[in-house]
């Protein structure tokens, strides 16, 4: 089979596309024909030797893909092949198949095309995780949500929206505002704007921030935290400004400053607190993956919410998928055909 592997960390170029043996299943495994793959700002990071959460090189990178069930192992009960499934994974997903746990190859929503298949998982478990689980989000409350045109944004303004809560939404481009706006955001902020902190004051003057789910890091965190709420809760997901070079001393400076941190003094006095979430750790969790899935796709069928699939990509053109998330102009997912059609 074709897949993508990572020699060596670099620019997008570094990829390179080999055949490799394809995976066969174990007794309990299903083994996937990949169809689409979602993009995630995870695997940029791990391109560039920036993620922590990444095996040792050689590997084939990509976190989640959608296909059918083509093979499966002889203890696997209650699958069909042909079977239409999403997964996560930490890495081998830029593939032509896969092969998972037959428990974590879950069934795609019966509306969804197999590109919003792939768009669907990370992104809005994530926000999930981060909203309901971690914040304890209450429908009352007032939630800020960054880059919020992006993949994890996108899920996260829908999800709270439809929740009933207030929402602010913040991004670096005036059209991913749009975007989130058209999503159910009440407000929106361009943090990239000269007179952004002024505008977050008049939106938070006579009402703070309940909540907030923060994925940038720097300044942005530093303008959401400190326009908290008593009793308010910020969710660090990432810190996708955060970018240091081994080799560049003041980078290394740079990632330090810009990295979000808390002094808990400050937070006691004001009743906030600082929550961070990975949701890698679902995957050796079957019984909490199933649960938070289970409580996810009950909720996205009920208010009828959809990934947000913002452009599609050839199988041969995946570098330049990872090279436009780098950009900043990327909107909703990056979905990767490896079938066109
Ligand atoms: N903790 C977890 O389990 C988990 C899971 C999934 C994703 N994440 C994190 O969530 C964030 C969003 O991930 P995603 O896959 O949905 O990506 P995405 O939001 O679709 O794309 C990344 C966005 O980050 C923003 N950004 C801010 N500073 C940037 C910089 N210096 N360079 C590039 N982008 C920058 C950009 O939006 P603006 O132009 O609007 O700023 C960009 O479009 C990432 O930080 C990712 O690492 C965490």
């Amino acid at each position: 089979m074709r897949a993508w592997l990572l020699n060596r960390t670099g620019p997008p170029d570094i990829l390179s596309l080999t055949d490799v043996a394809a995976p066969e299943p174990g007794p309990d495994d299903v083994a996937i024909r990949v169809e689409t793959i979602g993009i995630n700002y995870a695997e940029v990071l791990s391109r560039k030797g920036l993620y922590g959460w990444a095996p040792e090189r050689p590997y084939i990178p990509g976190m989640e893909v959608a296909g059918r069930i083509e093979a499966m192992g002889e203890a696997v009960q209650g699958r069909q092949i042909g079977e239409r499934v999403l997964c996560g994974m930490q890495y081998g997903g830029y593939a032509e198949r896969v092969c998972v746990t037959a428990n974590r190859a879950l069934s795609v929503p019966a509306d969804f095309s197999m590109d919003e298949a792939a768009a669907f998982g990370v992104n809005f478990m994530t926000a999930w995780v981060a909203l309901m689980e971690m914040a304890r989000l209450r429908p009352s409350d007032r939630v800020a949500i960054t880059a919020a045109g992006g993949g994890v944004g996108t899920a996260a303004v829908q999800i709270a929206s439809a929740f009933g809560c207030d929402v602010v939404a913040l991004a670096g481009a005036d059209e991913k505002l749009e975007l989130a706006r058209s999503l159910g955001a009440a407000h929106t902020l361009n943090y990239r704007a000269s007179d952004f902190e002024q505008r977050f004051d008049r939106v938070t003057v006579d009402r703070q921030l309940d909540v907030v789910l923060e994925v940038v890091g720097g300044d942005v965190f530093r303008a959401c935290n400190g326009r908290l709420a008593n009793f308010g809760r910020l969710v660090v997901v990432g810190y996708a400004q955060l970018d240091y070079s081994k080799w560049n001393p003041l980078s290394w400076w740079r990632a330090w400053h810009d990295a979000p941190k808390l002094k808990v003094m400050d937070a006691a006095v004001a009743s906030t607190g600082l929550l961070a979430t990975h949701i890698g750790y679902l995957l050796p969790d079957e019984e909490r993956l199933l649960s938070v899935w289970s409580a996810l796709t009950e909720f996205v069928e009920a208010h009828g919410l959809r990934p947000i699939v913002g452009s599609t990509w050839d199988f041969e053109e995946l570098p330049e998928a990872h090279r436009f998330m780098e950009s900043r102009a990327s909107t909703g997912k990056l979905v990767v055909r490896v079938v066109t059609g």
